[in-house]
């Protein structure tokens, strides 16, 4: 139940926030933004609807949506002394390193609005925020490819701009396929936001001294890159890759999962918070169904995956440990159906959860008497000894 909740006062020991934003049941598999639950928002609202819902707590007006995605794409242009940034960068860099450096220096590029108390400075952070970021992810792949910048265009859509800034080239024009623009606003309405995960939690934290929105973000960006957390849709993909490429069956492959000395997990499974099944990876693996039939990508890798679904759904091992695939499981098989490198996978999971971490930074910073993060420990180290003086 919510808003009549009457927190015991330890919760502060036990939870680490209260917030209104993302309510998560882990046995039923529940996930609902703002009370809507997530299949019906996968299913009929666009990302940019879910934004604001995430962000402001109501689903827009049609007036309110136009005036938001009017706002946002014009904000998308990076200032152009930051797009010589990108060229410091080698081009190996992995684009999460280079995404996390991006969103740290727009602070020192929007020093104007950088305070966590102004309402109109925060707003105007947050536009930013959600119109520069799918540049500066669009760069950061762009460069790694060494090939040049284009510029965003008011008059496309959010996601649409984002593909051809990634895709395009000033050589041709951008052909937008709306299949793929529809599947990757679907994809991002499901990473939109997700409670207190890793990197929302490192958001709020950093948040929590008054740190700045795009000093908080950053650091949620370089959480979300670890292998155990968003980092999981590479890992799944390069999983997949070296079983089709050693050609090792899904069966052996669970084998040596189950051994435990090999210390080779089952990427794309388990989760902190779903013990029975993520709603988030049953509809994606709907899509990629849908999308690698129609892009008639090598299904190679799909089968793979399903049947080590299949396997691992119906042994012990996986069942006791309730082990089951979440939203990384399958998200990498379309992302690079779609064109994208495994590399780039975790920069699409962070465009995605960006209106969660905004919404989730200006909920604390709301907070009344907002204090900053402080977790306890439990120490296991020596007693109190004395130095051993001469
Ligand atoms: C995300 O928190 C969020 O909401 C995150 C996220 C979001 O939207 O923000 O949902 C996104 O991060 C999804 C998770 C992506 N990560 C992976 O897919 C990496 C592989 N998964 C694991 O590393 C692991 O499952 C975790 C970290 C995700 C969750 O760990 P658990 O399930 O809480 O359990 P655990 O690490 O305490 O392990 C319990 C047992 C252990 O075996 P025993 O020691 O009991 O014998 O389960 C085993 C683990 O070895 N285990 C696995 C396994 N995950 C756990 N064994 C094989 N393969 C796995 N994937």
């Amino acid at each position: 139940t919510t808003g009549n909740t009457t927190l015991d006062p330890g919760y502060t020991n036990t939870a680490s926030c209260v917030s209104k934003i993302t309510f998560i049941d882990g046995d039923k598999g529940i996930l609902r933004y703002r009370g809507y639950p997530i299949e019906q928002l996968a299913e009929h609202a666009t990302f940019g609807e879910v934004a604001y819902l995430l962000i402001y707590g109501e689903l827009p007006t049609e007036q309110e949506m136009s005036t938001f995605q009017d706002k946002v794409l014009g904000a998308a242009m990076l200032d152009e002394r930051m797009r010589d940034l990108f060229r410091c960068f080698p081009r190996k860099s992995h684009p999460m390193s280079v995404l996390a450096s991006g969103v740290n220096a727009l602070a020192a590029f929007n020093s104007g609005h950088l305070s966590v108390t102004d309402e109109e400075q925060i707003e105007t952070a947050t536009i930013r925020l959600l119109g520069q970021f799918p540049t500066l992810a669009a760069y950061a792949y762009k460069s790694s490819l060494g090939e040049p910048f284009l510029y965003p265009k008011k008059n496309m859509g959010y996601v649409a701009n984002f593909l051809r800034l990634s895709f395009g080239s000033p050589l041709e024009e951008y052909e937008l396929d709306e299949a793929v623009a529809r599947a990757f606003d679907t994809l991002f309405v499901l990473h939109a936001d997700h409670e207190q995960n890793c990197s929302t939690s490192t958001v709020r934290l950093v948040g929590s001294a008054e740190a700045n929105i795009y000093a908080s973000v950053a650091a949620g960006v370089n959480a979300l890159s670890g292998p155990l957390h968003g980092g999981a849709n590479q890992a799944v993909l390069e999983m997949l890759g070296q079983i089709r490429d050693q050609g090792l069956d899904a069966k052996s492959f669970v084998s040596k999962v189950k051994d435990k000395e090999s210390g080779v997990k089952l990427m794309g499974f388990g989760h902190r918070v779903y013990k029975n099944f993520d709603p988030r990876a049953v509809i994606i693996k709907k899509h990629a169904d849908e999308i690698l039939t129609s892009t008639g990508k090598d299904n190679a890798l799909l089968e793979i995956a399903k049947d080590l679904e299949e396997i691992a759904l119906n042994d012990e091992y996986f069942k006791e440990r309730k082990l089951y695939p979440n939203v990384d499981f399958y998200t990498g098989l379309i992302y690079e159906a779609m064109g994208f490198p495994s590399s780039y996978f975790t920069a699409l999971f962070a465009l995605g959860r960006l209106p969660g971490w905004i919404a989730q930074w200006r909920e604390q910073m709301a907070e009344p008497g907002r204090k900053i993060g402080r977790p306890r420990q439990v120490y296991i180290g020596e007693t109190e000894r004395d130095y051993p003086v001469k």
